[in-house]
């Protein structure tokens, strides 16, 4: 059974697919262009595949009616056409509770790394800049006794509010179920961290409304996805000063970065990086061969599927 993925993976992770399936890789980490992409896929049973891919009505037409299973090797599924998927009785999992601490690790990196201006710092002595320890020099500020919002309390949000916790932060969030209305957790919060999923209803959530109910002296982090955030207006506020700082592992437009970020001191760049651990990773990746292998294999149906419903394995 042939089994097409869209990337490298962990060598176990490797190891795992050729032990059960025929398998073809896509050689880079860059994504495969379009053609190369139908291509893979023709003739496949499953794919793995990741956010970075588009997975449409033509990726799937492409693999053919023999395609009866799609791990996304990720938590989120936005790169994913659902209904296509459904109409074709495609599977697709994802890998979710892996990753979670690892993320959510990451988010208070990112936090630190803001408040306590530690890219800024390292990027000053690089340039070899003169400095000199003085009780004003480069003063940041701490998390501790700090309110945080987290917007979207799920399985990585409530894991960033128990670390929160242990850094002496305050805790408030909205989500689905409860919480603070937006309005006022971002007029609250010294610092907001996104962590909802990208839905059309959470595409731009943080627009420039969103941004000036913010207090000049709060940031923003995010390590959910780019376009919850409007980076013109991001960029915009910060630049006139309207918003203290922004820790971002995600963008609008992955892996362009809007421009009017880079020159800023206070903000915090990092390359989609929130599951990037050798365990997660390879966690993620055993979830995938799981999914493929139940479905393929077994014929039942994966853990976390999310559409369960609308198929059923032959
Ligand atoms: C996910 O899994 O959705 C993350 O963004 C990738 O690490």
């Amino acid at each position: 059974m042939r089994v097409y993925v869209t990337r490298p993976v962990p060598p176990t992770v490797r190891g795992a697919l050729e032990a059960s399936f025929e398998v073809s890789f896509h050689p880079s980490e860059q994504p495969p262009a379009r053609e190369e992409l139908l291509r893979g896929a023709a003739g496949a049973a499953g794919l793995v595949t990741t956010l970075g891919d588009r997975v449409d009505a033509g990726v799937l037409d492409a693999a053919g009616p023999g395609l009866r299973v799609l791990a996304n090797y990720a938590a989120g599924h936005d790169n994913v056409d659902l209904e296509a998927a459904n109409a074709r009785g495609v599977l697709v999992t994802t890998t979710p509770d892996v990753l979670t601490h690892a993320t959510a690790e990451h988010t208070m990196a990112l936090q630190l790394a803001l408040v306590r201006r530690v890219a800024e710092g390292d990027r000053m002595i690089r340039r070899a800049d003169a400095w000199l320890w003085a009780p004003t020099f480069m003063v940041g500020s701490g998390l501790a006794g700090r309110t945080l919002g987290i917007v979207g309390l799920g399985r990585i949000g409530s894991c960033v509010a128990r670390l929160a916790e242990a850094f002496g932060m305050r805790v408030v969030h909205t989500s689905r179920a409860g919480g603070l209305p937006l309005a006022e957790l971002l007029r609250e919060a010294d610092v907001v961290s996104l962590h909802c999923p990208l839905t059309p209803e959470t595409f731009h959530l943080i627009d420039e409304a969103a941004l000036g109910l913010m207090r000049p002296e709060a940031v923003l982090v995010n390590t959910s996805r780019g376009a919850v955030v409007d980076e013109a207006a991001l960029a915009h506020a910060l630049r006139a000063g309207r918003l203290a700082g922004a820790a971002l592992d995600v963008f609008e437009h992955e892996p362009a970065v809007h421009p009017d970020l880079l020159g800023l001191e206070n903000v915090v760049l990092t390359p989609h990086l929130g599951s990037a651990t050798a365990e997660a990773r390879e966690a993620m990746g055993m979830l995938c061969v799981e999914a493929l292998r139940t479905v393929l294999l077994e014929g039942r149906l994966p853990r976390h599927a999310l559409n369960s419903d609308a198929c059923a394995p032959a």
